[in-house]
């Protein structure tokens, strides 16, 4: 008899993880893969499922505009547990750290439904910040049966909290999907970036979403990129702006009106990564740019006082500077003069992973169900 996988995400970060995972899951005749998401994102999870091509069994439809976390959870820890009766799943993967996740395991253990959980062991040590995704992933990583953790470090960090369940090392499946989308003959589908011309000027990618920069943090990064368009008329700044309503007020607030801002909606993802590849580097506080970026080649500062992800800081292709607006001038000045810091920061590095995450985590999956023999050969970064 199939093992039934059944796979749960609600967000956009999440949906470009596990949609290749999703894809791996479906070719293995052992497996019934069953995908249920909650839309905690809407239009921005629904351009992920199109662009991966995957149409959930199970969509709990719940987002609607600014509702807090506990009615995400609540909506969503409900919706689940009647997914969870009619399916009767083997196991249920989640993915991360957003609520959707925390909410995704909680309805799962407590109908005693085993949980895997995909980019464990992910660490910034401080419950605020990212709030609430620290908090979040502690708490799946308490409940999982099984851990697959993208890093060796990752894996420490969760031995380091005396995790008994099973610890597989499988590298990110970021990198599994980011290795489909850029092409070097890529045409862009948003009209407005077809129009760019990346040798003309120096691109660079920015975005900016987190609640815990809500409020002053957010308004000093808003101040920097507005500053750095209007001093740095040789410079296009392109910003695909998350649809929170907080974070679309604000970033229309200071940025509309200036010639070198394209501000656009949120990019379908084959977009987004060619961007990324073909940008002078990235600005951001977004998790999974940390992990594309590296990969691309391309300098990432980090607008953030933390990040759970030190491998490329480690590597030297990511610095994380914080969310004040004179220091975030001058880190991006530096760079933007093209000295020994940029060409430092400008090679490719892939900490998080080497394309073949998703074949990891299926075959461990698999041995940690009894349906194989022996688990994957655990990732190790060159
Ligand atoms: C969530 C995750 C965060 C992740 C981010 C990725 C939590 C607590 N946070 O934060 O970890 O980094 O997603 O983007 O789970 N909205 C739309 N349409 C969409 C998506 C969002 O209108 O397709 C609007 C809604 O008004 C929504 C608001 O954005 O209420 C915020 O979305 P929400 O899921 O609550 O939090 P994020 O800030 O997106
Ligand atoms: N992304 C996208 N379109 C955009 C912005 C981001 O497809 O307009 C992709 C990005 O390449 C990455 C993921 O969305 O794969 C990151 O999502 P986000 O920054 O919203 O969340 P985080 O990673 O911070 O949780």
């Amino acid at each position: 008899m199939k093992r039934k996988v059944m796979s749960v995400f609600g967000t956009r970060p999440e949906a470009n993880k596990m949609c290749p995972l999703v894809k791996e899951l479906e070719s293995r005749e052992e497996i019934e893969s069953i995908v249920c998401v909650t839309a905690q994102h809407r239009e921005m999870l629904d351009q992920m499922l199109a662009a991966f091509d995957v149409q959930p069994q199970y969509d709990l439809d719940i987002m609607e505009k600014q509702q807090t976390l506990t009615t995400i959870t609540s909506k969503a820890t409900l919706g689940l547990e009647k997914v969870l009766r009619e399916v009767k799943p083997d196991i249920v993967l989640v993915h991360g750290d957003t609520t959707t996740t925390f909410a995704a395991a909680l309805a799962a253990f407590y109908n005693h439904v085993a949980i895997g959980h995909v980019e464990a062991g992910l660490r910034s040590f401080d419950l605020q910040s990212p709030y609430p995704e620290e908090a979040n992933r502690r708490l799946v990583g308490v409940m999982a049966d099984v851990h697959f953790s993208p890093t060796v470090n990752n894996a420490e960090n969760l031995r380091r909290e005396n995790i008994q369940a099973p610890i597989f090392i499988t590298g990110n499946t970021a990198i599994d999907a980011l290795k489909l989308t850029v092409k070097d003959d890529y045409t862009f589908e948003c009209p407005a970036l077809q129009t760019l011309d990346f040798s003309a000027r120096k691109v660079i990618a920015i975005t900016a979403h987190r609640r815990e920069n809500y409020g002053e943090p957010m308004e000093h990064i808003m101040a920097a990129f507005a500053y750095l368009a209007k001093n740095h008329p040789d410079v296009q700044l392109v910003y695909p702006v998350h649809l929170s309503p907080y974070v679309q007020e604000i970033a229309h607030r200071y940025l509309d009106g200036l010639d070198n801002v394209l501000l656009t909606e949120p990019l379908g993802v084959t977009d987004m990564h060619n961007l990324l590849a073909r940008s002078y580097m990235v600005m951001t506080d977004s998790g999974g740019l940390q992990e594309e970026a590296p990969a691309l080649g391309k300098p990432v500062l980090v607008l953030r006082r933390e990040t759970e992800r030190p491998e490329a800081v480690a590597a030297g292709t990511v610095r994380v500077i914080g969310t004040e607006e004179a220091v975030i001038i001058a880190e991006a000045e530096e760079l933007l003069s093209g000295g020994q810091r940029y060409q430092s920061m400008a090679h490719a590095v892939n900490p998080y992973g080497d394309g073949f995450a998703c074949r990891r985590i299926v075959d461990d999956l698999l041995y940690f169900l009894g349906e194989a023999e022996q688990p994957a050969e655990n990732f190790c970064a060159q």
